[in-house]
């Protein structure tokens, strides 16, 4: 069974002596409320080092006043489980006084070009948070290799782009998207779902996999796709659209045509947003 360190002084000392032996230390950033998403990160950062440690933060400075902060899931006894068995070596698992003393960061690590397109337009304090705490958590853990989902696609670019300016001495593992058996990525606010909303989640799926039909098949207008993504999503009455964007996958700026399917120039990505 992991370890569980809830401070900064002692989650180092625990790093140190893992390190002091030559492992190769991981690190798996989450907020906790786990699900398989979560576990698939862990195994396949578990695969690549010797030492695993998860953190659970349920980081206040990633969410806006008016957000679900206060009532996101919380599930301790199950995720210190799941954790065991994804062979997790030591739980990070901090107070948020323990990383934020007296409430509040007089420092932030911004990345504002890629923090304040897509998801950044409905909530422009919200990287800013993320690439705070993950500064937080490289320094405090200094890990060889750290694990993020591409469920959050602009999260892992922005990370990419905060580690590749600032130096960080580590390597990114992108993680597939982790799906419920009918489609619906994982997700631990999945919860907040009724089973009709749930239902009307499917959209999203539903969106992605015919904008991927029309690529396939030889479509390489964005506007075009942009357009499939935007109908299919809009169809759903419970679903309002936040954004359906079709953009270059390493700088997340807008394309006008899909790259070629040879595979040469830089990838295209579609991204969507959408409340239920
Ligand atoms: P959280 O939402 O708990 O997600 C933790 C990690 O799990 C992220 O890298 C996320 O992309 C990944 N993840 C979540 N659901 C997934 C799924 N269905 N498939 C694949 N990966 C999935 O993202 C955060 O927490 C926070 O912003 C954090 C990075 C921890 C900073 O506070």
């Amino acid at each position: 069974t992991p370890v569980v360190a809830s401070s900064i002084a002692e989650c180092r000392r625990l790093v140190a002596e893992a390190r002091w032996k030559g492992q190769p230390i991981g690190l798996v950033p989450t907020m906790g409320a786990l699900h398989d998403g979560h576990v698939r990160l862990m195994e396949a950062c578990r695969s690549r080092c010797g030492f695993l440690v998860a953190s659970i933060f349920v980081n206040p400075t990633q969410f806006a006043p008016g957000e679900d902060y206060q009532r996101y899931p919380r599930t301790p006894d199950e995720d210190h489980r799941r954790c065991a068995e994804a062979g997790v070596d030591l739980i990070f698992e901090p107070t948020a006084e323990e990383m934020y003393p007296g409430g509040s960061s007089g420092t932030f690590v911004e990345v504002p070009g890629l923090s304040s397109v897509l998801e950044g337009r409905s909530r422009p304090t919200h990287f800013r948070g993320v690439t705070t705490v993950v500064a937080k958590l490289f320094n405090i853990v200094r890990p060889d290799l750290a694990a993020f989902g591409l469920k959050d696609y602009q999260q892992l670019a922005v990370i990419r782009r905060m580690v590749l300016d600032l130096d960080f001495p580590l390597e990114l593992l992108p993680v597939p998207i982790v799906r419920e058996p009918d489609g619906l990525a994982m997700s631990s606010r999945n919860r907040y779902l009724s089973a009709e909303q749930r239902r009307a989640a499917l959209v999203l799926r539903r969106a992605l996999e015919e904008a991927e039909e029309a690529v396939v098949g030889g479509e390489r207008s964005a506007d075009r796709v942009r357009q499939i993504l935007a109908d299919r999503i809009e169809s759903e009455a419970l679903v309002a659209l936040d954004y359906a964007e079709v953009a270059d996958a390493a700088t997340l700026e807008p394309l006008a045509e899909l790259p070629d399917a040879s595979g040469a120039g830089p990838g295209g990505v579609a991204l969507v947003a959408a409340r239920v």
